[in-house]
């Protein structure tokens, strides 16, 4: 059930809490110390928040990428291991691919399990020519904009903090 779930832009200082989410459900502190980079770089566009009873269950990060057009990377992604298979993911992925949209940008990365991305429209042969540290099968792109010619085989990286994590 998701009816009593929030999903909001987190504008107000909630890094502590953040930072503990993705700590608890990753495996390594790695996914929690890049939300604190991408923040102190000011490379974050959208920190989003799902909260029930105002409690922070799942948070995900779209920053800007390196590219020559406006592209963002999609990550890291967490849901609270209580609150998981309710649809929660979906719904903040669903969120930050309409507040991108309507913010004009070209595209949106993720790197993970394309049968989880494949249905909000990420697609690994979408990803293919571009040339990236994170190129690989598990590569997508959703594109929200048609690129100009040429732009499908760019040079292109995440934000700085994903330096040496490829
Ligand atoms: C991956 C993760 C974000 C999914 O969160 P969630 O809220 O449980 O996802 P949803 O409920 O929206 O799942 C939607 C669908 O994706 C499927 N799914 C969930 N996790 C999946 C995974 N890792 N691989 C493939 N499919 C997955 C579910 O089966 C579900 O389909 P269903 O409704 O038909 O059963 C969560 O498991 C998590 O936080 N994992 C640890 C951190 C992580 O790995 N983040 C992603 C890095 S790419």
């Amino acid at each position: 059930m998701t009816n009593d779930i929030k999903i909001s832009n987190i504008e107000n200082d909630r890094s502590e809490e953040i930072f503990q989410l993705h700590k608890q459900e990753f495996p390594t502190i790695s996914e929690a110390n890049l939300v604190l980079q991408l923040e102190n770089d000011k490379d974050v566009v959208l920190s989003l928040g799902a909260t029930r009873n105002h409690q922070l269950i799942g948070h995900l990060v779209l920053s800007r990428m390196r590219a020559p057009f406006p592209a963002l990377g999609m990550a890291p992604i967490s849901i609270d291991k209580n609150n998981r298979r309710q649809g929660i993911a979906s719904l903040l992925i669903r969120h930050a691919i309409k507040y991108s949209q309507a913010q004009n940008w070209s595209g949106i990365f993720v790197l993970g399990e394309p049968n989880f991305y494949q249905r909000f429209g990420f697609s690994t042969s979408a990803a293919k020519d571009f040339i990236c540290p994170f190129s690989g099968p598990y590569f997508m792109y959703l594109p929200l904009t048609e690129l100009p010619k040429g732009l499908e085989r760019a040079k292109i990286n995440y934000a700085k903090a994903f330096d040496g994590l490829a």
